[in-house]
């Protein structure tokens, strides 16, 4: 892996994929409220509501796929507990097993870890996530939690990874239904602080309307303008940030249909181009399909692009995480086909998707031109040396 790291630097080969693996959905488990009554399933018991990863399925991820990414979701009510509120003071033995995932993948397994504060821009009731709670910074709504507050939450969180430089800080997932403009403010107050804390590590920077690749160009209307007027004047010191995408392929881009009918390549067309334009790179943190052929035809198309383009420089699949059993993360129309977790059963006992979908299609595609060492920086650590 280091050998085609380094000669890839020395070549000049361009397009380069650093980072690629799954999200491990897994801490924002155990909230859901049919009636939506706020501080449902809060703060939750770790191992029975809730769990991080599993240690053993990281294992075969990173020991026999040779993957080196994973997105670790968790919470921030969890983690900045309604009685405190959202800021620089933690529920410490939540904090502390959440650690233990993010240090067993680092650490222990040489991999990389993207932190994934699963909130959606909002903070007070994920009852019914993704649609409760208070937009972050919503001026107008007393309950809500500041734009000061999240920065906090940031700068406290920054500081306890700073010296781990195979963290990177995912700001927030998939904002919505909130004005552009403060998304972006949301975002620059937490880069802000993430830098302030002394802390280095790559950032990913998400947009609105739930962090659309074929949409991040498109006004929306009102409030909802287009992503790619705001979010390449993110200014980071330390020049090293990538955008947060998510790009589902199926016919309104949600994930939550079995068919996959839209085609990545030209979903991707004017983000790929916007970003080659403003000098920047992307992660896509969230795609999947389910195991139809056509699904297969265009995941593999999805994975083709990634590496034909150099705007892209990671990926993680949507989801493996320790909770789904025969449940599906996505893209099958609530059918149990199980998820991309290793040992993963179909709801009838047949082969989940990690055998159907993630052996088949993923894993023959997993790049050889992965980092396993170094800080996580957008020009990657064999280029930094170079
Ligand atoms: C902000 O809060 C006000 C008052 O509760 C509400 O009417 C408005 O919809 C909120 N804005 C967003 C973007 O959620
Ligand atoms: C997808 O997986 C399920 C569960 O294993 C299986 O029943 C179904 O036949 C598969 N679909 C296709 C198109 O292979």
């Amino acid at each position: 892996m280091k050998v085609a790291t380094l000669l890839a630097a020395v070549t000049g080969a361009s397009a380069k994929i650093l980072w690629a693996g799954v999200a491990e959905s897994s801490g924002e488990f155990g909230l859901w409220s049919p009636d939506a009554t706020p501080g449902t399933g809060l703060p939750g018991v770790f191992g029975k509501d809730y769990a991080f990863i599993d240690e053993s399925t990281v294992d075969i991820f990173v020991d026999e796929h040779k993957v080196n990414l994973f997105r670790v979701a968790f919470v921030l009510e969890r983690m900045c507990p309604l009685e405190t509120g959202l800021g620089a003071t933690f529920d410490e033995e939540h904090f502390g097993h959440f650690k233990d995932a993010v240090d067993y993948i680092t650490t222990t397994k040489g991999a990389y870890a993207i932190l994934d504060p699963h909130n959606y821009m909002r903070y007070n009731n994920p009852s019914q996530q993704p649609m409760t709670g208070s937009v972050i910074g919503n001026t107008t709504d007393e309950t809500a939690a500041t734009t000061e507050q999240f920065a906090a939450f940031w700068g406290e969180l920054a500081g306890r990874f700073a010296d781990n430089e195979r963290v990177m800080f995912g700001i927030m997932n998939e904002p919505h239904d909130m004005p552009t403009k403060l998304v972006f403010d949301n975002n620059q107050a937490a880069v802000d602080a993430i830098r302030a804390a002394g802390a280095k590590n790559l950032i990913l920077v998400p947009g609105g309307q739930w962090s659309g690749g074929h949409s991040w160009t498109e006004d929306w209307g009102g409030d909802l303008a287009p992503n790619s007027e705001f979010m390449a004047k993110i200014n980071d010191p330390e020049n090293n940030f990538v955008l947060d995408v998510h790009e589902y392929l199926d016919e309104d881009y949600s994930g939550t249909h079995t068919e996959c009918v839209n085609s990545f390549p030209d979903n991707l067309a004017k983000l790929t181009a916007w970003l080659k334009e403003n000098s920047l790179k992307a992660m896509i943190t969230e795609f999947g399909g389910s195991n139809t052929t056509a699904c297969e035809t265009q995941l593999s198309e999805a994975l083709q692009y990634m590496e034909e383009n150099e705007e892209y420089i990671g990926w993680t699949a949507w989801a493996a995480g320790p909770f789904w059993g025969p449940n599906s993360a996505c893209c099958t129309d609530s059918r149990q086909l199980g998820s991309l977790e290793p040992g993963s059963k179909a709801a009838d006992g047949s082969p989940g998707l990690y055998e159907t979908l993630w052996l088949k299609v993923f894993q023959p595609l997993i790049p050889s031109t992965l980092q396993w060492e170094g800080p996580a920086r957008v020009s990657g650590a064999a280029a930094e040396d170079a």
